[in-house]
């Protein structure tokens, strides 16, 4: 008994030599690093084991930066250097720091320090880091159209910690500078400002500011808005205005930041516009074309930013040119013939595809006899004996095919292929026979891997050319 229990001892000794590393006697566990947001509570908790080896803890602190902020005593109990700021939950085993709210200068690192008697202090570190969610916008910063370079767009992100990070979007020319300000309680504000030539065509465009905060990207597109004064364009002259014509009109097309408001219509010389000639908003009626309207029309519009006009020559002639209505007229013809041509024989083509369809349907309802030539007799028993593979099966289904052939061209003669003997490649014969009446067939030809129901509508079109 005694020999075996020292035994035991020397190999329990031997052992923990063996395995010091993982089986310290004495072990202090913290986080090695803690994150918290700004304003708000963390803890640190900080633990001690001895695993069973008589070692009594006298103290456990917490320090940073050299400082003692909370110090736990069994003897003493606690103690905290800043009740307003700190507290201090412990026992012989353990001490959790608490830091009430949190301050960006709380970031760093703290020291959880264990004194044991007679072991003597043992030290692990803390690092804590302080974050704080920043506030992000984008907007658009409205201009006048100019080619000076300007800021057009405006990114924040605000109250962040650490510093977010900004890039702009867009397939317009511009740059961006970017500047961070290091706010009071630890947090940064960063701005970003988006910059190009304003021209008119940026109005209404689309940049996108991407703010980069904790490895995650937010993208706020923006709306550009560049106010310019109206761009004008008339419309609607042919060169083609002949004496007496009726109908001719102008238009005037525009488009402005903020709205055109306002449109007016004069003649170039400054003469009255004639009387034959009508205006109502961006439209110029010419009731009757006569000499007077053979002059240059201005068209002149308005919005907030200012006025801007355009104008067109017209030519009177005495004659309608016809050679170059002609010419378009053809082309048009052309056009909508082949429009017109292409409509008919889609149509054609799905009525006969659902007269087919309708066909086939009766045929499937109907129970007497067929009057068609009946199928051969081997084929009858097949499809008593085994009517669950009937739709498998390419007979049953092409049957009502052939018959429905044979309903829609009576003067045809009767398909060759309906040998009594009955046939086993259904399919080869029937494109024979379709080669046969209609040589594009083979043209048109698919394969047979399509279901036949497709097979269907598909032959149904070579007949429909016959
Ligand atoms: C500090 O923590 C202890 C134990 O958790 C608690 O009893 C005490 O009220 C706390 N003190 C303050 C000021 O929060
Ligand atoms: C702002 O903070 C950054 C990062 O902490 C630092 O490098 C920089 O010097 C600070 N700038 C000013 C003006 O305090
Ligand atoms: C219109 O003016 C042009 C010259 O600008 C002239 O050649 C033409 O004959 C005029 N048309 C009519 C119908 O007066
Ligand atoms: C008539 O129109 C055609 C095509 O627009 C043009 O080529 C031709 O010169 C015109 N004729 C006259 C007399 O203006």
């Amino acid at each position: 008994m005694v020999i075996g229990a020292g035994r035991m001892q020397r190999i329990w000794a031997f052992l923990l030599v063996l395995l010091f590393p993982v089986l310290q006697a004495q072990q202090i566990t913290v986080n090695e690093k803690v994150t918290g947001t700004l304003g708000q509570q963390v803890t640190l908790p900080c633990t001690f084991t001895s695993n069973g080896v008589d070692m009594q803890v006298t103290q456990i602190m917490w320090i940073k930066d050299s400082i003692n902020i909370a110090t736990y005593s069994p003897q003493f109990g606690i103690h905290i250097q800043n009740t307003n700021d700190f507290n201090l939950t412990a026992n012989p085993s353990s001490a959790t720091l608490l830091i009430k709210s949190l301050r960006a200068s709380d970031e760093g690192n703290y020291i959880c320090e264990v004194t044991t008697f007679p072991g003597g202090n043992r030290r692990d570190t803390t690092y804590l880091s302080v974050k704080a969610d920043p506030k992000n916008s984008a907007e658009a910063i409205p201009v006048v159209a100019g080619d000076i370079e300007v800021p057009v767009a405006k990114c924040a992100s605000v109250n962040g910690r650490p510093p977010s990070q900004i890039t702009w979007r867009s397939t317009l020319p511009g740059n961006f500078a970017t500047t961070i300000n290091n706010n009071t309680d630890g947090t940064y504000t960063v701005v970003s400002i988006y910059k190009l030539v304003p021209t008119w065509t940026a109005d209404k465009q689309e940049v996108t500011c991407a703010i980069s905060y904790d490895s995650k990207e937010s993208p706020i597109p923006v709306t550009l808005s560049v106010q310019y004064s109206p761009i004008v364009a008339i419309e609607g002259y042919d060169n083609n205005w002949y004496l007496k014509r009726t109908g001719a009109s102008l238009t005037c097309s525009a488009h402005g930041n903020p709205q055109p408001t306002s449109y007016t219509w004069k003649t170039a010389d400054g003469s009255p516009l004639p009387n034959s000639v009508k205006a109502r908003d961006n439209v110029l009626y010419v009731e009757e074309v006569d000499e007077r309207v053979n002059t240059t029309i201005v068209c002149e519009v308005t919005n907030a930013l200012g006025s801007r006009a355009s104008q067109q020559e017209v030519l009177v002639r005495d004659k309608p040119n016809t050679s170059g209505a002609g010419a378009t007229g053809g082309i048009i013809g052309g056009i909508i013939a082949a429009i017109v041509g292409i409509a008919v024989i889609a149509t054609v083509i799905m009525i006969c595809r659902q007269q087919r369809k309708n066909q086939t349907a009766e045929d499937d309802d109907l129970e007497g006899p067929p009057a068609y030539k009946p199928p051969p007799p081997s084929v009858k028993m097949q499809e008593e004996k085994f009517p669950q593979i009937q739709g498998e099966e390419m007979l049953p289904l092409k049957a009502p095919l052939e018959h429905t052939d044979t309903m829609e061209d009576p003067d045809m003669t009767p398909p060759k292929y309906w040998s009594p003997t009955g046939s086993q490649d259904t399919a080869t014969l029937e494109d024979d026979y379709l080669e046969q009446i209609n040589p594009i067939y083979s043209e048109l030809s698919i394969p047979q891997s399509g279901s036949h129901r497709e097979d269907q509508g598909f032959m149904m079109s070579p007949a429909v050319y016959v």
